[in-house]
């Protein structure tokens, strides 16, 4: 079932060399176009990176089809895990071939882990398979501190001993994990995976309460259940896991990647026009999508593709908030918020997940909308146009946001800083180009 062959580490090496990620480059945008055509939605980033973390606690083969292996991010993590002793084959048929047959380091070194924040996720595999973990702290991060208390406590309730020294959290579990009921004060996806994934091979049952419920962490359950775990009750606020010995490889297909889906639906909604969203889904968006309705969106789903339309008309004021799933998503706050710059009205957009995600305002003002911020709050009043501007890229969705405001622009929109894109969004220029828009990667 699953093929053997798994590449050295060199292949790493090869398909990392051929990032294209210079800090320096930008993207030019022309905005005027209405898009028509096919968009082809990449497998969700936020659930590959665990899928890849989650082959370190066997020894046999792990393999996910409909892996985004052109990002940045999971080219970082393969380094992460290469540096661990993990062999990691990303192939450009979107096919990933990982195994830890050894553990040969414990130590995720800060070098590595700085790059992305969510190499934090190795902690809880690492610690359950091999007994020892060290990981880099993340450090904070243009979202704020991102704390990774909640990780930690979950580890100690089932049995690891943890410290934090000089920049590291190191770890050690000398007589293996047990089971333990976490009742989380606070819902985190991270904490939930990380968890999860450590439960699988400690002694006993683990209850995890509040747990975070996005699909990217059934994806995982359902991964994780394919490789041998006990898991029960994914999806839902209690995920029960009985511990086993040991997890066996398997073969996976990662889920369709629901922020970049509702990233090209905002983009529809700002420019109008006709859109079909090849092998992805419109019910793990509902929060999204009631709103998109509502602002004069239209969208269906056809077989495996999702059709968005929006004819000539204005999109209407709409109010959102974010919260943890099935809540409005945070990763689409400020795609939605650069929809809600033309709109008739004013809406009015509040982010409850992380402290600094309104870096994207200034630039938005400074191409014309007409946003003010309080707190928590942003009230975003409608305008007729807005204007090219040169702007700056400062986190990835703020990215992402600034290039449908380019694509809605009068003129020229110039982005500056869109490493962060190349983080998360698979092949933009070509996904954005076949549907109408006129964009352009410079390389410095
Ligand atoms: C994941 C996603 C990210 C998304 C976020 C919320 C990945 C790689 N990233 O991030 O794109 O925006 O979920 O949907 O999957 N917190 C603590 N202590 C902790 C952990 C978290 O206080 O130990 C806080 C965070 O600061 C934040 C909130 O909990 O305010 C939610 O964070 P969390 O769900 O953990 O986000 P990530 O898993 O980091």
């Amino acid at each position: 079932m699953i093929e053997p062959q798994i590449e050295t580490a060199q292949t790493i090496e090869l398909i990392s060399a051929d990032v294209k990620s210079s800090g320096l480059d930008k993207m030019r945008v022309v905005g005027g176009a209405r898009l028509k055509g096919d968009i082809p939605i990449s497998g969700a980033k936020n659930a590959a990176l665990k899928h890849m973390c989650a082959a370190l606690l066997t020894d046999e083969p792990v393999q996910f089809t409909n892996m985004p292996n052109a990002l940045v991010d999971v080219r970082t993590l393969a380094q992460v895990l290469n540096h661990l002793g993990m062999t990691v084959a990303l192939r450009s048929d979107g096919v990933a071939i990982l195994r830890a047959k050894e553990i040969t380091s414990h130590i995720a070194p800060y070098d590595l882990v700085r790059k992305m924040r969510a190499s934090v996720i190795v902690l809880g595999p690492l610690l359950a398979r091999h007994g020892q973990a060290e990981v880099s702290l993340p450090g904070g991060c243009a979202l704020g501190g991102r704390p990774v208390d909640l990780h930690i406590q979950g580890l100690k309730a089932m049995g690891a001993e943890i410290e934090i020294e000089g920049g590291y959290i190191k770890a050690s579990a000398p007589k293996g994990l047990h089971g333990a009921e976490i009742s989380f004060p606070k819902v985190s996806v991270g904490a939930t995976e990380n968890l999860m994934m450590a439960a699988t091979l400690a002694k006993g049952d683990t209850i995890l309460k509040n747990a975070a419920r996005e699909p990217e962490i059934i994806d995982q359950g359902e991964a994780l259940i394919k490789m041998g775990a006990k898991i029960e009750g994914l999806g839902t606020p209690e995920i029960r896991i009985q511990g086993v010995t040991s997890l066996n490889g398997a073969v996976h297909s990662v889920v369709p990647d629901r922020i970049e889906t509702g990233t090209y639906m905002c983009a529809v909604g700002l420019c109008g026009g006709d859109v079909r969203l090849k092998n992805t889904r419109m019910d793990f968006l509902t929060a999204l999508i009631g709103r998109l309705e509502e602002a004069g969106i239209e969208i269906t789903q056809d077989g495996n593709d999702v059709c968005v339309h929006r004819n000539g008309s204005k999109l209407k004021g709409v109010d959102i908030m974010t919260e943890p799933y099935p809540g409005f998503p945070t990763d689409l706050q400020a795609q939605f918020m650069t929809m809600m710059t033309l709109c008739e009205g004013a809406g009015m957009i509040t982010e409850t997940i992380f402290e600094n995600r309104f870096m994207h305002v200034p630039e938005l003002v400074r191409m014309g909308a007409d946003i003010t911020v309080q707190g928590q709050s942003a009230l975003v009043r409608g305008v007729p146009k807005l204007h090219g501007a040169e702007v700056m890229a400062t986190d990835l969705r703020a990215s992402v946001s600034l290039i449908l405001a380019g694509l809605v622009a009068d003129g020229e929109t110039t982005i500056n800083r869109i490493y962060h894109l190349d983080r998360g969004y698979e092949n933009i220029v070509d996904k954005l180009g076949q549907v109408g828009a006129e964009i352009e990667r410079i390389s410095e």
